[in-house]
């Protein structure tokens, strides 16, 4: 994160507070988070990103709630100007536990429950994203029951090859998401959005190409194909939808691999391509007006603003090959609180935290305490050859899908959230007790049976 430096005593601070500090008084694992770090950046997107967009029709922010969301995030993203992307009935909830304004919350997901869409509803979300024909029945049904009109957006499959993991690639065709565009059967979604126009208002067309993206490329294609179909809407229809939705994926940094574009450089790119793109509307309905554009970032805000402050608690030599030793450094978390390297091979590396060392560089690979050999937090790094138990380490670029994806594999509770500011920490998520995890555990000794 931006506030994070060595001390005098080389000594990891955020915004001046030391990591020691943190560790004292939290305990470890821990996440903690920059407050103005993340703040600045959603910012960033609010204002350097959409302002490109002024000269084509404007454009809004979604942080996408997903990649990690808690009420005082929330209220973050709602302080500062942003909306707000939720998939479930739980993260629309924490929204309305903080009074984020329903009409800038849009609801996703391949399989909203009547529930979640009856919540959304009576709460007046912007938009609900549809995803399957079976919901636009449901969505429509639950409009009628309240008495309302549902904005909603189509999600459409452009067929679009993401250069990134196949796990989070979300827009090539095989996969759960959407409407495929070339089946045409996005176009029919549209059709039975038209003929339910009492009870559905359509808002625009909605695509996610995927995540950890760092080319623009694929939102060119992207937008190209939805403008497309947005033509195609005005032509047949004679309506001119006031919204397209380009959705998240910007990539960051999470080594010294990759070096992401700023969200004001992205806003260029995106709102030159989009601006090309666009030409085909203005060609056909000059007097259309054009779509306000949204995006939807969740890691770009929340990812690098992080870092997961582990201890070391064993460090180990272990002959791998004639001669060739690789030193396994156990930590005080792993797979449950960042499964990302287990489940995509992600990168990540780490540094030493809590001191610095002169002594020559020792090459390690991080693991967790699970009950697992893929249990791997960092595969390869090197940290200085006199690390011991008892040493801090700190993994950066945790912000996003590391807690919102933490699970309590062998009963382990998951860790807290500190966030700094202005060098002072405080909980935003309390860590999980035992007494949490028994307290989901029914002890009720089974009834006997009568044997005969
Ligand atoms: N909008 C929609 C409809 C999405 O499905 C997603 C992410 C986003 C926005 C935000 O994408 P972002 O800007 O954060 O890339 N667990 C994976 C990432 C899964 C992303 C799912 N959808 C990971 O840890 O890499």
């Amino acid at each position: 994160p931006a506030n994070v430096e060595r001390n005098t005593d080389g000594v990891l601070a955020v915004s001046g507070l030391p990591v020691t500090d943190i560790a004292r008084d939290f305990g470890t694992a821990a996440y903690v988070l920059d407050e103005d770090d993340f703040r600045s950046r959603a910012r960033a997107f609010r204002d350097d990103f959409t302002a490109p967009f002024d000269a084509v029709a404007g454009a809004d922010v979604y942080y996408a709630g997903k990649a990690f969301l808690c009420s005082a995030v929330a209220r973050w993203v709602m302080d500062e100007g942003l909306n707000l992307d939720t998939c479930s009935g739980g993260e629309l909830a924490v929204a309305q536990r903080v009074g984020f304004p329903g009409e800038r919350i849009a609801l996703h997901g391949n399989n909203k429950s009547v529930a979640e869409l009856r919540q959304a509803l009576s709460y007046g979300v912007g938009r609900i994203v549809v995803d399957s024909f079976a919901e636009i029945d449901r969505v429509a049904e639950v409009a009628a029951e309240l008495g309302v009109v549902a904005p909603v957006m189509v999600r459409v499959t452009v067929g679009v090859e993401a250069h990134t993991h196949e796990f989070i690639a979300t827009a090539h065709e095989d996969q759960k998401f959407g409407f495929s565009l070339a089946g045409g059967q996005a176009r029919a979604a549209i059709d039975a959005i038209v003929a339910k126009g009492d009870r559905l208002r359509l808002l625009g067309l909605h695509s996610h190409i995927g995540s950890q993206i760092f080319d623009v490329s694929g939102f060119e294609i992207a937008a190209r194909r939805l403008v497309a179909l947005h033509t195609e809407v005005a032509d047949v229809h004679g309506i001119a939808m006031p919204e397209m939705d380009l959705g998240g994926g910007y990539g960051i940094a999470y080594t010294s691999e990759h070096s992401p574009l700023t969200p004001g450089e992205l806003g260029t790119q995106m709102a030159a391509l989009v601006d090309r793109e666009l030409k085909e509307l203005r060609d056909g309905h000059p007097d259309a007006p054009l779509p306000r554009i949204s995006i939807e970032p969740g890691r770009a805000i929340a990812g690098p603003s992080a870092f997961t402050l582990y201890e070391i608690g064993t460090v180990k030599d272990v002959e791998v090959a004639h001669d060739a030793i690789r030193s396994y450094v156990s930590v005080d978390g792993g797979m449950s609180d960042n499964v990302r390297t287990a489940l995509y091979g992600a990168d990540y590396s780490c540094t030493l935290a809590g001191r610095t060392s002169t002594a020559g560089p020792r090459l390690v690979r991080v693991v967790g305490r699970h009950c697992e050999s893929g249990d791997i937090v960092v595969m390869d790094e090197y940290l200085p050859a006199d690390i011991v138990p008892g040493d801090l380490i700190a993994v950066p670029g945790t912000g996003a899908y590391c807690r919102s994806l933490s699970n309590q594999y062998n009963h382990t509770p998951r860790p807290p959230v500190i966030a700094v500011r202005d060098g002072v920490a405080r909980v935003i998520v309390r860590r999980e007790t035992i007494d949490d995890l028994l307290a989901l555990d029914v002890d009720e000794p089974a009834p006997l049976q009568e044997v005969r």
